[in-house]
Order: structure tokens, then C-alpha cells, then sequence
């Protein structure tokens, strides 16, 4: 691998700076069954894991482990495993062993798994007895680069990808890139999406980084996924410290999530997996900063050729017929950035700079047309 990489790849802490919120991200090998990575959590008599039927059975023993000697008693929640299970019924299996086991006030929930587990363990905690402190542990690429840091938890609903849910802060994140050693190929190349983004929306040397070290990331060389997971935990650190709500800047971490979500959604949740519809959804919002006249269309190229020597689809599919373009608008419109019924998007309007602004419907379909899989 490149070797600015390796003389990087070392440092296994990054910290948010979010006040008296403020927490550490780990990251290293051998963390989940180390007493010293849950060290300092706060006092309580039981601990909580939730996970779901792939992970718990290889991991949730050594975290439990780890946790004994902090904890009266540890109980283990494990739910269905997929995209399409994080629902208001399944957030209810975590409500229904929290009250089955008489957890207090103070139980600590730990996050077991990808970014399903973290998104519904964190709205468990922000809503069980109005907020109980929880921790992330990621064990996907895309959880450890994005979704376990920065407080966005919640559920789908049928009609909108994770519109109910709630900012909340875990007290810690335990990314072990070991965990990464059992995930599918197909899963790392979804998490490379989450990865790629940060490079338009913030840091090109970061994207050339990528490029020329994509074949030892999917190769899982142990370096080159520290100083991937590092990296991206740093810009997503920074940019949650400066705009921990998205009332501006962070909006910029959901480059290709527009067009992402609606393929997720209209596809059914589950079909495509979020980095699949993300990597595709940043080629769309790469055509559509071109069309606007943001970014020439060498630079749309570049992220392209990413996306796709990552193993991810960069042509859309069909929604519906005739009018799949409609249908990608209408699902669009429900996008949590949509204002006023009118759809914003994060484009990338230079090197390493994102911003958010809308579109004449006519272009968005022009992009879509030329974007999706013709029949
Ligand atoms: P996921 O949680 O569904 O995990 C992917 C698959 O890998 C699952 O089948 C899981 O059981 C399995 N798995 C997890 N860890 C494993 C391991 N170490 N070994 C073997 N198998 C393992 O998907 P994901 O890609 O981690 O997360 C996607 C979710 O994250 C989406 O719901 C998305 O909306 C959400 N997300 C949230 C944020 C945020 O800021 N909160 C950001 C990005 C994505
Ligand atoms: N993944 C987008 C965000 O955390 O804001």
C-alpha cells in the first residue's frame, strides 16, 4: 500500500468535540474483548447488548466478557438481521427486554453490529426512560467510517428512509477493525461509498489516497482500512463539532443520499444495500453538479471510475415504468432536506467542496434518465 498511509495509520483515537457531550472514537485491533476500551463508562449494575442473528453469535461472548467485571448482569437482545427489520416493531423488541429484565434508568446499551444495530440501539437509548447512556461498537466498514459517530440514530418508515429517530450522542465508539476480517465482500464495498464521499465533500487528498490504495482496501490490508477508518472518522468528527444538528455544514455528509434514499426505498429496503445506493446515488449527484455547471466531467469521471473499482453499481435502476424519473422526483420530495416540497441536493461545486441547493425538476430528470438502467 502507499506509504503516506502507513506512517499515518498508527494513531487509534479521534475525538469529537462536542461540549460536555464530547467522546472518544477507538479505533484498533483487539478492542472488543479488551476491559481497558470500556474502561471509565459510568457506574451501572446491568449493561445491555443488542445485535441481531449474524453478529451476536460471533461476537457478542467476547464483549460480554469484557463487560463482566463492570457489570452485575449483561443480557443480550438479538435482532432480525437486515435493512428491511429496522422498524417500529423491531425497535420494540429492544423496549420489551429492557422492561422484561427491570433495566434502570442507568443501564448502559451497547451497539453491537453495523449501522441497523447502532441506529436503532441509539434510538432505544435516546427514548428508554427519556435517554440511558449507550456505546457504539461497529463492525462494518460503513458503521466504524460513519454511522456509529456523530448522533443520528432512528427507524424507517415505509414511506421515507430514517425519518423517525432522534440526535443522541453515545458516551464512546469501539470501532475493532478485527470485526472487519468476517464481513462479506459485498458489505466492504458499500462501506468504501461512505469512505469515497469524504474525499469531494472535504478532502482531496483523501480521494487520491483512496485511489491509489482501492485494491488493498478491498484486500482488507489491516493499515490501509486504520487509516481509512481514522481519516473518515476525523472529517465526519470535524464536521459534526462545527454543526451537530444539520442546520448547514452537515448536510454535506449526505453527498448522494438524495438519489440514494429513493432507491433504497423504492427498490424496498433491503434490495440494494445503503452503500450500493449511496455509491450509485453519488454518480447521480456528480451528473446532476455537472449539468448545473459545478464540476467538469472529468472529475465526475474520477469519482465514478472510484465507485465502480470499489464494487459498487453506478447505474441506477428502474423505479417504475413509464415514468421512472417521476417516480425518483416523488420519492425525492421526501427526503428530510426537501423544504417547502422543493428537493435539495449536495453537489460537489469544486475540489473538496460540497453545498446544498436545489434543481429545476426538468434537469433532475434529464440526470435520471441518463443515469438509469435503460430497459
Ligand atoms: P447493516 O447494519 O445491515 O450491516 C450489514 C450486514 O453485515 C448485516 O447483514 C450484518 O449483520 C452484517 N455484519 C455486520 N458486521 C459484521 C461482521 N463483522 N461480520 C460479518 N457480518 C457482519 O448495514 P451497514 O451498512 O452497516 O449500515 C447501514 C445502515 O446504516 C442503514 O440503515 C443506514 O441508513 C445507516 N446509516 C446511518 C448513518 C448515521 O449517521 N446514523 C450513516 C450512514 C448510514
Ligand atoms: N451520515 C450523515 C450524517 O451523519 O450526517
Amino acid at each position: 500500500m502507499n506509504t503516506t498511509a502507513q506512517s499515518q495509520a498508527d494513531s487509534s483515537r479521534v475525538d469529537i468535540a462536542l461540549g460536555d457531550r464530547s467522546y472518544p472514537i477507538m479505533i484498533g485491533s483487539g478492542l472488543l474483548g479488551s476491559t481497558e476500551a470500556f474502561a471509565g463508562l459510568p457506574k451501572a449494575s446491568s449493561a445491555v447488548i443488542v445485535s441481531n442473528t449474524t453478529v451476536a453469535p460471533i461476537y457478542a461472548e467476547r464483549l460480554t466478557v469484557a463487560l463482566g467485571g463492570q457489570f452485575r448482569a449483561t443480557h443480550l437482545v438479538t435482532l432480525p438481521d437486515g435493512e428491511e427489520f429496522k422498524t417500529w416493531q423491531n425497535l420494540n423488541l429492544i423496549f420489551d427486554a429492557l422492561l422484561a429484565n427491570g433495566c434502570d434508568r442507568k443501564t448502559v446499551l451497547f451497539a453491537l453490529g453495523g449501522g441497523v444495530v447502532g441506529d436503532m440501539t441509539g434510538f432505544a437509548a435516546a427514548s428508554y426512560m427519556r435517554g440511558v447512556p449507550f456505546v457504539q461498537i461497529p463492525t462494518t466498514l460503513l458503521a466504524q467510517v460513519d454511522s456509529s459517530v456523530g448522533g443520528k440514530t432512528g427507524i424507517n418508515h415505509p414511506l421515507g428512509k430514517n425519518m423517525i429517530g432522534a440526535f443522541y450522542q453515545p458516551l464512546k465508539v469501539v470501532c475493532d477493525l478485527d470485526t472487519l476480517k468476517t464481513l462479506p465482500s459485498r458489505e466492504l464495498s458499500a462501506g468504501l461509498a461512505e469512505v469515497i464521499k469524504y474525499g469531494p465533500i472535504a478532502d482531496g487528498n483523501f480521494f487520491d489516497w483512496i485511489e491509489m490504495n482501492a485494491e488493498a482496501l478491498l484486500s482488507r490490508d489491516p493499515t490501509a482500512l486504520a487509516h481509512a477508518v481514522k481519516r473518515s472518522c476525523e472529517i465526519k468528527a470535524a464536521v459534526v463539532a462545527q454543526d451537530e444538528r444539520e442546520s448547514g455544514l452537515r448536510a454535506i455528509l449526505n453527498f448522494g443520499h438524495t438519489f440514494g434514499h429513493a432507491i433504497e426505498a423504492g427498490l424496498g429496503y433491503g434490495k440494494w444495500l445503503h452503500g450500493e445506493a449511496v455509491g450509485c446515488g453519488m454518480v447521480m449527484a456528480g451528473c446532476l453538479s455537472q449539468r448545473l455547471g459545478l464540476v467538469d466531467a472529468a472529475t465526475v469521471h474520477r469519482l465514478k471510475a472510484l465507485i465502480q473499482k470499489a464494487g459498487l453499481p453506478v447505474t441506477g435502476p428502474i423505479l417504475a415504468q413509464p415514468d421512472n424519473a417521476g417516480r425518483y422526483l416523488e420519492l425525492m420530495r421526501l427526503d428530510k432536506k426537501t423544504l417547502g416540497g422543493d428537493i435539495r441536493f449536495v453537489v460537489i461545486d469544486g475540489p473538496q467542496r460540497a453545498s446544498l441547493r436545489g434543481a429545476p425538476d426538468a434537469l433532475v430528470r434529464e440526470v435520471i434518465d441518463a443515469c438509469c438502467l435503460r430497459q
